[in-house]
């Protein structure tokens, strides 16, 4: 699959408000376009959780794309210029595979325009329960008002537990509510 056109690549990496580098739409890109394959080495669920952090301060940096063959494909090793893609939860891009579930393309959800950052949902997914630290650990920065706070992939919510959120928020804005006004009153006393 051809990832380039006669005018050179799409795309330049340079340095990104958002975290470290980040990879930049060099010219007009239209919807639809494959701008470029993640490369790396292939790893198993294995080999993948044996590698050692590829920044010791930063230690849930990574370049792990996995793929639906079950290998993860690591773009700290052997990798291209699409590594430095970041995450956003309102991504122009996606990745998408060919056939065989082995190879992975960056495809432009929408029409990119010169110097927009390319960015792509990571939606990682980790064996551990999903929790707090767990989210923090892989915050997201992103800043769009749809940001789910994380870079991992969160279970859809069903009716029922959708219903319970809404209860317990308006429950918690309440009590704080009544807490302040007895605050409030303990404060200045009616004479
Ligand atoms: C594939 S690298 C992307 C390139 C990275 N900016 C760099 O310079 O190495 C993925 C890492 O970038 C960081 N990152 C990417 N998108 C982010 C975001 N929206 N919020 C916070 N950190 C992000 C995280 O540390 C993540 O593990
Ligand atoms: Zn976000």
């Amino acid at each position: 699959m051809s990832t380039s056109s006669r005018s050179g690549p799409w795309h330049e990496v340079r340095r990104s408000h958002l975290h470290g580098n980040g990879v930049f739409a060099k010219r007009f890109i239209p919807k639809g376009t494959y701008i470029l394959e993640y490369e790396g080495k292939h790893l198993t669920p294995d080999e993948a959780d044996a590698q050692e952090p590829t920044d010791p301060n930063d230690p849930f940096h990574t370049f792990f794309f996995a793929i639906s063959n079950g290998m993860i494909i690591d773009g700290g090793q052997d990798g291209n210029e699409s590594r430095f893609i970041n995450h956003c939860c309102e991504p122009n891009c996606e990745g998408h595979e060919n056939e065989a579930g082995t190879r992975v393309f960056i495809v432009a959800l929408r029409d990119i325009e010169a110097g927009e950052e390319l960015l792509y949902d990571y939606a990682l997914t980790i064996d551990d329960k999903l929790t707090k630290t767990l989210r923090a650990q892989y915050a997201c920065l992103c800043g769009v008002p749809s940001c789910r706070g994380t870079m991992l992939a969160l279970p859809k919510k069903t009716k029922k537990q959708k219903k319970k959120a809404k209860l317990k928020k308006w429950m918690k804005k309440t009590l704080r509510k009544e807490l302040r006004k007895m605050l409030e009153k303990e404060r200045y006393p009616a004479e």
